[in-house]
């Protein structure tokens, strides 16, 4: 799908706003041109410019009659005929065409609001509806999906890029759509008041208009080159301070002095070349315009006096010719914010398009009743190039409590993740009861699954709704059973709103232990019949770590459990201890047995568990 596609998908739900917002922008337009015609009027007939003005021919108002020019006579005909049936007499058209004038200016914001909301309200509208299929879609995406695009990416596209979507249809659609149907129209009516004037300014205004493009481009580019040689002076000034030693020990100041000079040369030669342009740009701009004015002068002039303008027309043209300014400012700028965010939406429907690489088979089960028993079966893994888990085969039965040690980076982390599929293994496969666990579904498979993550997440909600995350249920009796049996009640109920409060709300700063405790409550509400633990390596105090301990004991009595240990304590409960080093498990036994060799266990519990 192309990126116009991708948008269209979105806009579709909007189609009434769209066309709202762009009939508003049309008649936007239309009004405008309104204003433009009635300056004629206001000048002939407010202000009676034109000296013999019954006997004109050539201002709108005598246009009625005119045969040559139709649309401007049939303009005159309907404004004559309006004028008639309003009983607009000699004396009160000096009324009359100001409050036209109120009247079609007033029609014109009215249509601009509406304009405006509206495109404001898709822009709102279509960014919220991606911002949150964006959000769905990154909720579902696999760790693999994570490791690769970091949060501070994450946050970027949902929050910067969609920012710049917003902008760009809520302020600059309406700038392309409403200016340049008014440029049409403006453009229109100068060729219609005066063909051939219109095609002199078609012409001639492009030309004045180069030397000023011109210069801006110019003066870019000096700018940027003068900040490149203040770059080099900077360097230069940096070495020769930090090694001014080696610069004396060799002798060379002179060297370094004419090095100098001679780029304080090149920027001041670049400095000056800006300073010529900055100094000629007024002036030769100014030059430029008068003699166009002038140009523009002399043929109304001579316009006039052969009667094929009036005085009248020829400052409706110029009114026409600087109203057309500000579309063509406007439109300028919208390019580039167009192009810049369709950059983004490039980026956001890049991400948005990338597969869900964990989801359901088309035919995956739900888990029946489970044994719990786990086999790793020579699981392979990496999360780049760089391989972290090779072969690893592990087996856990149930109601059995296997401590994983090692080294960190050794993928204990990265193992026990692959059982609530958060990735799954390259090759080999995981099996709860003998079945693979892709052919269960995944939500069936991580209803089975207690976690507690080395580092603790918590919700910015309340501790009530911390420890019955994800459950539907939140009966406040078990929840406090739960954090009872995690030690965790105790503090809780110290906490200013026991367990209403908000974690996470200013001023409240909850301990490495506490939230540790916390976590485990969650789990142990959650009563899952899996347990996987990644113990925090967070040093804690002798007196939480012998609460978080005891904790975990009552987490773990009855489940099939995988910890990562970094206790002591923890390992010594342990059925079996696996040591994994790089990607491999390389010793597994009970505490003592493997104490008893000389390998990599003995070796950690010397360094980590002896202090
Ligand atoms: N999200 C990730 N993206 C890329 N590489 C990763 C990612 N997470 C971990 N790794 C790499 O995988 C290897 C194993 O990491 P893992 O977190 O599984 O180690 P660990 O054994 O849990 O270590 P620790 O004891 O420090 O927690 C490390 O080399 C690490 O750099
Ligand atoms: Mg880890």
């Amino acid at each position: 799908m192309s990126v116009l596609g991708f948008l269209g998908s979105y806009f579709r739900r909007y189609w009434l706003w769209v066309l709202f917002a762009v009939a508003a922008a049309g008649l936007f337009a239309v009004a405008t041109g309104a204003l433009v015609v009635l300056i004629e009027p206001v000048f002939e007939e407010v202000l009676q410019t034109n000296p013999a003005e019954h006997e004109q021919t050539s201002g709108l108002v005598a246009a009625a009659g005119d045969k040559g020019n139709t649309v401007r006579s049939t303009v005159a005909r309907l404004y004559q005929q309006v004028k008639d049936r309003l009983g607009v007499t000699e004396k009160s058209v000096v009324f009359f065409v100001p409050l036209l004038v109120i009247a079609v200016f007033t029609f014109r914001s009215l249509v601009a609001f509406i304009s405006s909301y509206s495109f404001q309200h898709i822009g709102l509208g279509v960014t919220t509806d991606i911002r949150n299929s964006l959000y769905r879609r990154i909720l579902e995406q696999s760790s693999r999906f994570h490791a690769r695009h970091p949060s501070g990416e994450l946050t970027s596209r949902i929050v910067n890029d969609i920012a710049m979507m917003q902008t760009a249809v809520s302020t600059r659609a309406v700038d392309l759509v409403q200016q340049s149907l008014t440029l049409l129209v403006l453009t229109v009516l100068l060729f219609l008041n005066n063909p051939s004037l219109a095609f002199v300014c078609a012409f001639g205004i492009p030309a004045v208009l180069f030397p000023i493009v011109r210069f801006g481009q110019g003066m870019r580019k000096t700018s940027y080159k003068s900040q490149e040689r203040m770059a080099d002076l900077a360097n230069l000034v940096g070495e020769g301070a930090r090694g001014h030693r080696v610069v004396k020990a060799f002798g060379m100041e002179d060297f370094e002095y004419r090095r100098f000079a001679s780029a304080t040369r090149r920027h001041l030669r670049v400095n000056l070349w800006a300073s010529v342009l900055n100094s000629l740009s007024s002036p030769v701009i100014e030059t430029m315009s008068v003699v166009g004015l002038s140009g523009l002068l002399v043929y109304a002039g001579l316009q006039i006096r052969s009667e094929v303008m009036s005085a009248s027309g020829f400052i409706g043209f110029l009114f026409n010719l600087v109203w057309m300014y500000e579309p063509i400012r406007k439109l300028n700028k919208v390019n580039l914010v167009i192009q810049q965010s369709l950059a983004a939406v490039r980026r956001v429907k890049s991400l948005i398009d990338l597969p869900i690489e964990i989801a359901d088979r088309p035919n995956a089960q739900v888990i029946p009743n489970v044994e719990a028993d786990i086999a790793f079966e020579s699981v392979s893994f990496a999360y780049t190039e760089q391989v972290v888990l090779k072969e690893v085969s592990l087996r856990i039965h149930k109601g059995e409590v296997v401590a994983l040690v090692g080294p960190s980076g050794a993928g204990k982390s990265t193992l026990v993740n692959l059982l609530p599929r958060f990735f799954d293994p390259d090759s080999g496969c995981v099996r709860i009861d003998g079945i693979d666990i892709r052919d269960f579904t995944l939500e069936s498979l991580r209803r089975l699954i207690g976690l507690v993550t080395q580092d603790t997440v918590l919700f910015n909600d309340t501790v009530r709704n911390n420890i019955a995350y994800g459950q539907e249920t939140v009966a406040l009796e078990r929840i406090r059973e739960a954090a009872a049996a995690a030690y965790a009640d105790e503090f809780i109920m110290r906490l200013p709103q026991g367990y209403d409060t908000v974690i996470g709300e200013s001023g409240l700063h909850l301990s490495g232990g506490q939230r540790q405790r916390l976590a485990i409550a969650r789990a142990l509400y959650k009563d899952a019949p899996i347990l996987i633990l990644d113990e925090a390596t967070s040093q804690l105090d002798a007196e939480s770590e012998a609460l978080v301990q005891k904790a975990l004991m009552n987490l773990m009595e009855g489940r099939t459990t995988l910890v990562i240990a970094h206790r002591l304590a923890t390992v010594q409960i342990a059925d079996r201890i696996a040591v994994l080093d790089a990607g491999r498990v390389v010793e597994e036994g009970k505490h003592r047995e493997l104490l008893a060799g000389e390998g990599i266990y003995k070796r950690l519990y010397d360094l980590q568990f002896q202090e």
